[in-house]
């Protein structure tokens, strides 16, 4: 037969160790990735993971061995020069190196597929968990875990917005996710991990999973407290009747934006989307372009087109960062830091928002530095109230390690929020009372569009008494 007179020099050449190893690895390779193809094809965004095994560790293992094939016999080759038969033996069953070979592949493929299994099994459900997600890696993916645990999303697995259902995304997801374990194996990963990612999955593919904005909305009240600077410091409320929508067609922030066929486009000039200068309404037969001021092109240009979407308002609906002055307000209005000490929101501003190089000096300065500091200027208050300093000295410190990690270069103000427009511009990177090329049309500025201010820093704001929330507001 041709096919067996042409594999049997191969057969014979390549019965050495590393070419035998290489078969091996091989055939286990390839068998066990054939056996996790139709959960691959499932690709659920229950076992994401399982693609950094299917897409690099199998692989890996698959082209290591046909790489030893052929490297075995070159050296087998060379180390017997002129020792080599003229006529290589058949290839049946009475040629006893045939017979050794292939019982051998048979029990080391066999062994190592029940051994990948059960390795694959265990990998797997590890893999899917946020604690691989967030801890694994500790240092790289500190900040967005800590910021991840207080919010609203805590029990929303990484994966379920990160990766989401199908296999399309699941599988660029392992393509992009085998990259990050080797940048962060050699230590290649950039500090901090940039922002916005580049080709995240559109997330009204995986926000719209839970959440569905034409759903819910209406007009919503917030109230957000803040903290004068004074030696004793005052609680002011600023009290909003926001205009969320969504439920009621193209009214409101959603229904503007997302209501039904509308679509917003807009070019931005650098690459954190925080300069726009060209946006682009559509609706129907309705299309309007708006340009910022000085920009003079109606078209886009060269620079990037993006449609907007939910994180282009939501930046931040899992890893919410804070200024210091909200991250010390959020602290003293939990009662955490004690608001009865002397200029302690200015003293706390002082030692956050002072440059620390690790995470260990962090650790032992900013408590260290808050105590001095009454040590210092109020002796007394040391020695009437060292508990409630020193427990304020701890929250001091849990505000900021929410919020800045030294190890990894983030500081404060690097994640930007994108939902309002004092922290960040924001909503104000295009509503800036831009006009449209045609038609007498802004992009509105208006106070009164968006949110109705019912009360601005306010010590008790009569509106919060008239809806009988006097005592509660602010503590949501
Ligand atoms: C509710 C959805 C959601 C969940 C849950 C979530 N993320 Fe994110 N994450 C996002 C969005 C949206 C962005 C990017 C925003 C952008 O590109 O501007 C992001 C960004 C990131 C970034 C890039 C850096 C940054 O902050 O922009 C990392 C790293 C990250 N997430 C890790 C995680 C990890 C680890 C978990 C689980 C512990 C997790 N995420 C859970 C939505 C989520
Ligand atoms: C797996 C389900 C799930 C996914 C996916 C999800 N969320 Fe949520 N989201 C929740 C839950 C649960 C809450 C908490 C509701 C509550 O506490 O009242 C929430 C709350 C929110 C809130 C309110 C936050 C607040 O301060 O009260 C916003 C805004 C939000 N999600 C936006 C998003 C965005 C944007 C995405 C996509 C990037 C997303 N969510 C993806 C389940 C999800
Ligand atoms: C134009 C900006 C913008 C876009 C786009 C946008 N949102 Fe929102 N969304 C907001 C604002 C502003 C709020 C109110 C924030 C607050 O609670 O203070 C909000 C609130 C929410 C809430 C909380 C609602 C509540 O009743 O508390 C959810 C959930 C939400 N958005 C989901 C989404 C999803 C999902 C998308 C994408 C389909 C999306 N949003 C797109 C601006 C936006
Ligand atoms: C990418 C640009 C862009 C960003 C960012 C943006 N908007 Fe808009 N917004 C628009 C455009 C375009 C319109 C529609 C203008 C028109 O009708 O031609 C609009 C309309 C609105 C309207 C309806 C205005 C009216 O006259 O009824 C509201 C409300 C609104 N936006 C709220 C927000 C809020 C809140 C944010 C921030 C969380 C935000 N927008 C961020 C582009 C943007
Ligand atoms: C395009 C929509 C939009 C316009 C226009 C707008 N705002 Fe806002 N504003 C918001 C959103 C969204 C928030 C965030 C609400 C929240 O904290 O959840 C906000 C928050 C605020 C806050 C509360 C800040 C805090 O302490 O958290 C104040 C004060 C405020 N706006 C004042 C104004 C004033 C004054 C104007 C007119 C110049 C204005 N806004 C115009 C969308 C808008």
């Amino acid at each position: 037969m041709p096919m067996r007179g042409w594999l049997a020099p191969f057969v014979y050449l390549s019965s050495n160790w590393i070419s035998l190893i290489g078969v091996v690895l091989t055939t286990t390779g390839g068998l066990l990735w054939l056996i996790l193809l139709p959960s691959m094809i499932r690709g659920s965004a229950r076992d994401p993971y399982l693609g950094i095994l299917q897409f690099m560790v199998l692989p890996a293992i698959f082209f290591a061995g046909l790489a030893l094939i052929p490297l075995g016999i070159w050296s087998y080759k060379k180390r017997n020069r002129g020792a080599l038969p003229e006529v290589f033996p058949p290839l049946d069953l009475s040629n006893p190196r045939f017979r050794r070979l292939l019982a051998f592949i048979a029990v080391t493929t066999l062994a190592n597929i029940v051994i990948g299994a059960q390795f694959t099994y265990r990998a797997m459900h590890y893999m899917e968990t946020v604690s691989f997600c967030g801890q694994t890696c500790h240092t790289v993916m500190k900040p967005e875990f800590t910021a991840y645990q207080n919010s609203p999303h805590s029990r929303v697995a990484c994966v379920e917005c990160h990766i989401g259902a199908g296999a399309n995304w699941f599988v660029k997801s392992k393509i992009s996710g085998s990259w990050q374990v080797v940048s962060v194996a050699f230590n290649l990963y950039p500090r901090p991990i940039p922002t916005p990612i580049e080709n995240l999955r559109p997330a009204r593919e995986t926000c719209e999973v839970c959440h569905w904005p034409q759903k819910y909305g209406g007009d919503a009240i917030r109230v957000r407290s803040s903290f004068t600077d004074d030696e004793q410091t005052k609680e002011l409320k600023t009290v909003l009747l926001l205009h969320i929508g969504g439920g009621n067609g193209y009214r409101g922030i959603h229904g503007a934006h997302m209501g039904p066929g509308v679509e917003i486009r807009y070019a931005h000039s650098d690459p954190r989307r925080t300069k726009i200068p060209w946006v682009e309404y559509s609706r129907g037969n309705e299309r309007r372009i708006y340009m910022a001021e000085g920009y003079s092109s109606d078209s886009p240009g060269s620079l990037p087109v993006r449609v907007m979407e939910c994180i282009d308002c939501h930046t931040r609906p899992s890893h919410s960062f804070d200024l210091p002055e909200r991250a010390i307000d959020k602290a003293l209005l939990a009662n955490e830091v004690d608001r009865s000490l002397p200029f302690v929101r200015k003293a706390a501003l002082e030692v956050m928002k002072q440059d620390y190089k690790t995470e260990a000096e962090a650790l032992a300065e900013v408590p260290r530095r808050f105590i001095a500091y009454y040590e210092k200027n109020h002796p007394a208050v040391m020695s009437s109230k060292r508990a409630a300093v020193e427990s304020s000295a701890k929250a001091v410190l849990a505000a900021f390690s929410r919020n800045v990690f030294p190890d990894m270069n983030v500081k404060w103000g690097y994640y930007i929020n994108n939902i309002g427009h004092t922290d960040f511009d924001g909503c104000f990177r295009c509503h800036d009372e831009r006009g449209a090329t045609a038609g007498d049309r802004t992009i509105t500025q208006d106070c009164d569009t968006c949110h109705k201010i019912l009360a601005q820093e306010e010590e008790s704001p009569k509106v919060l008494a008239d809806l009988g929330l006097a005592q509660t507001a602010g503590k949501q």
